[in-house]
């Protein structure tokens, strides 16, 4: 493995933590691009359950290099936090380095993403993206325009309270005259922020450069990809209902500097099933028992913000547009053991619009609003998986159900989750 990347497939919380987990035991360096503490990640060692916001699941391996790179957005005070507990937990955290570059979520961002929400509901209910309140969108917006403060400015008190105070300017104008809200006192915030600043301060460095360096000298640097390709600002589905970074593939280069022909393999995680935690269309969702059933059994329930999570059948339309979006190479199905007592397992093969049957998913949005599942039902198992140790044990109606998802995408499923903890992978051909 040179360069391998592990992105979400579908609306986020596919078991990518786990996956990452899994396949950093051949990594020397894990890197996280894009996103923020919206991501939530859960991985299991035996009987302890780790959940990581900022870090990559690197961390959980010490030995090796973990990168928070220049795409992703952090809160200093969370990542801290995060960082402590970990090492309470036994895990030192030495070999981390931050990016100078890496955007700062501000306490102005949280609010101005949590008022932002509320004029939503305010005027059309409907129009509420349900996000997860951590400052996303507000702190790569502030980014695009250039004037939110970076990990690096921690470092140089003068220039962050600078950046600081010329940001609240207009933070304050908007919060006090648009949302009727008390306006942020920027020295109260550089004072907080600066004083963490110095704890972080020995992990900030050149994460650009530890990829480069990393590669040519022989090094496995493995992608950790946050939220799904589904919430990509620009290719998700659909817009305003979605995040606000790149969770595709090629967000690993954006995020880290990596030249995209280093890339070898790209697995996408794809549940067993679907899951999507925020408003937004949802083609397969189920509203019944069903619904219960599966969310229950699979605890689908936020782990960044806890919320429950609205579930629905596989959508292969879904897949095989997430396939050529990211080019994928291998498929991670997760979650296959949530399924094992269901008689009967739906996937969507096509959707009907105005009448006829179409397999791939149209670009125009507009024609997204009255489209109806077409399935395909498959015979479950009826077996427990979680116990499965080789793909040789496979009962057949799974390898049926494999072949079906592996023959419409076009990718072959290579490791199979049947399981929370770290052994509960089956490795396929
Ligand atoms: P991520 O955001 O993609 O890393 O996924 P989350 O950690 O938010 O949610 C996935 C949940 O499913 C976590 O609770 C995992 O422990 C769990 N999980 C991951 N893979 C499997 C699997 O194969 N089977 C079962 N039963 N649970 C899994
Ligand atoms: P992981 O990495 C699931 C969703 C939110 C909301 C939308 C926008 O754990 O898979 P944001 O706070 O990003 O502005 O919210 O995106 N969302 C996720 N859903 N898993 C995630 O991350 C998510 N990160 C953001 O629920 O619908
Ligand atoms: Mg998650």
């Amino acid at each position: 493995m040179p360069a391998n990347v592990v992105v979400g497939t579908q609306w986020g919380d596919e078991g990518k933590g786990k996956v990452v987990d899994f396949l950093a035991r051949d990594a020397d360096i894990v890197v996280r691009s894009q996103g923020g503490n919206n991501a939530g990640h859960t991985v299991a060692i035996g009987d302890e359950v780790f959940k990581l916001y900022h870090l990559p699941c690197g961390i959980l391996h010490p030995e090796k290099t973990s990168i928070i790179g220049s795409g992703m957005a952090v809160n200093p005070l969370r990542l801290f936090e995060e960082i402590q507990e970990l090492v309470a937990r036994g895990f030192d955290c030495k070999n981390l380095i931050i990016s100078y570059h890496t955007s700062l979520i501000m306490p102005y961002h949280m609010l101005l993403d949590e008022l932002e929400e509320n004029r939503r509901a305010a005027k059309d209910s409907r129009g509420i993206i349900g996000t997860t309140k951590r400052g996303i969108g507000p702190t790569f917006s502030d980014k695009m325009a250039r004037t939110g403060p970076k990990v690096g400015d921690l470092r140089n008190p003068a220039r962050f309270r600078e950046r600081v105070r010329y940001a609240c300017e207009e933070k304050n104008a908007l919060i006090e005259h648009l949302y009727n809200a008390p306006p942020v006192d920027p020295d109260a915030i550089s004072d907080q922020y600066l004083e963490v600043g110095d704890k972080l301060r020995k992990y900030i460095g050149d994460a650009t450069r530890a990829v480069i360096d990393g590669l040519e000298d022989g090094k496995r640097v493995l992608f950790e990809g946050a939220q799904g390709t589904l919430l990509d600002i620009d290719y998700g589905l659909s817009y305003p209902f979605l995040t606000s970074s790149h969770p595709v593939s090629g967000g690993a280069c954006l995020g880290t500097g990596l030249a995209p022909n280093r890339i070898d393999r790209i697995y996408g995680v794809v549940k067993a099933y679907i899951s999507r935690v925020g408003e937004g269309i949802f083609p397969t969702e189920l509203h019944d028992d069903l619904c219960v059933q599966i969310r229950n059994r699979g605890n689908e329930y936020g782990t960044a913000t806890g919320r429950p999570r609205r579930v629905g059948w596989l959508d292969l339309v879904l897949l095989k547009y997430a396939a050529d979006i990211n080019g994928l190479t291998d498929i991670v199905l997760t979650k296959v053991d949530i399924l094992d007592e269901l008689p009967e397992i739906n996937v969507c093969v096509a959707y009907k619009m105005n009448g006829k049957k179409v397999f791939k998913l149209p670009s125009d949005p507009d024609a997204l609003e009255n489209i109806e599942p077409v399935y395909e039902t498959f015979p479950g198992w009826l077996l427990n998986t979680d116990e499965l140790a080789t793909g040789d044990m496979l009962p057949e109606n799974l390898m049926e159900f494999l072949s079906f998802i592996s023959k419409f995408v076009n990718v072959p499923i290579t490791l199979l989750g049947v399981g929370t903890r770290r052994r509960q992978m089956v490795e396929l051909g």
